[in-house]
């Protein structure tokens, strides 16, 4: 999706608006539930939102109470990745936090903006609409098998590294992210964030925006409400298709990690495309 352009100090948010792409027109075409036209015109709202927060942008706030009231966003698992995504979510999404230490992650979730819920876990899955699944591949997998997930989407940011961070364990024929949806047929399996170090996080959004955070899934509405997430939290998105692109995703989160620990480059790379 393009971003509109801002130029000067001023932004347009009529132009702005006038310029996103119609997601609701596109459902009307592939679905025929008005249910799910209504939420697609939510979510390209916030897109909007996502603009007009910028610096020298205009402030809508109805679509921005709109957007919170839309989706319920739980963070599992508050280690580097968790802590991080949950910085740059705070305040664009109704977000409920999760972790097997439920004090340390009131502590984190009292830093934040917005109060996010803290939950048990079992609770934040019943709540949410979209879960992060923070967690080592190992962890995530044990994860989809104990709770009910039909019908949410999962967001898988692993990349399912051997203990000594030398190399993948899975690839090829199949990936983390196509692992976890076989084990969860009825979830909607997202991949995102494999490939950007948890130091990113912590950046002013404006240094991230046009960092790629790569998408794959089989579930088009699915990747489009990560896409939002992704967008609103200040980095730009990068669809790659179906989650068999996870094959290809997760190797390119092991260069990314071997460039900024093996080779030295620090934590602050991460792969971007060209077109030339
Ligand atoms: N770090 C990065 O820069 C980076 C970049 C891209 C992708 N990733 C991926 O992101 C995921 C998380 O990485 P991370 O760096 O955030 O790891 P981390 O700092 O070690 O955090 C992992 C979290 O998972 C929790 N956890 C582990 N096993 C669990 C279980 N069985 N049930 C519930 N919670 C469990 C841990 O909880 P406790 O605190 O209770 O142990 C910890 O909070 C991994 O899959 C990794 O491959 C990481």
């Amino acid at each position: 999706m393009r971003r509109p352009t801002i130029a000067g100090d001023t932004f347009n948010c009529r132009a702005a608006r006038a310029k996103l792409p119609s997601l609701a027109a596109r459902a009307k075409v592939r679905r025929s539930s008005r249910s799910a036209i209504r939420y697609l015109y939510a979510i390209e709202n916030r897109q909007f939102n996502q603009f007009s927060s910028l610096p020298g942008g205009c402030i809508d706030q109805s679509l921005a109470q709109q957007e919170t009231d839309m989706t319920t966003t739980a963070i599992i698992g508050l280690g580097n990745m968790g802590k991080g995504i949950a910085k740059r979510f705070a305040g664009k999404t109704k977000l409920v936090l999760a972790s097997r230490d439920q004090d340390a992650t009131r502590a984190f979730a009292a830093t934040l903006p917005a109060g996010p819920e803290v939950l048990d876990i079992p609770a934040a899955v019943a709540q949410a609409d979209v879960i992060v699944l923070a967690l080592p591949f190992a962890a995530a997998k044990d994860f989809v098998l104990e709770h009910q997930l039909a019908g949410k989407i999962l967001v898988d940011i692993s990349n399912p590294i051997t203990p000594d961070f030398s190399g993948l364990t899975i690839g090829h024929t199949t990936s983390a992210a196509e692992e976890l949806q076989s084990a969860a047929p009825a979830a909607r399996v997202v991949k995102a964030f494999n490939t950007i170090f948890a130091s990113l996080f912590d950046l002013p959004a404006a240094a991230t925006v046009a960092t790629p955070v790569f998408l794959a899934g089989n579930d088009e509405a699915a990747v489009a409400a990560v896409e939002q997430l992704v967008a609103a939290a200040g980095f730009a998105v990068e669809k790659t298709g179906t989650l068999d692109a996870a094959r290809l995703l997760e190797p390119l989160g092991m260069l990314n990690i071997r460039f900024g620990y093996g080779l030295g480059k620090g934590t602050s790379i991460a792969p971007a495309w060209q077109t030339l």
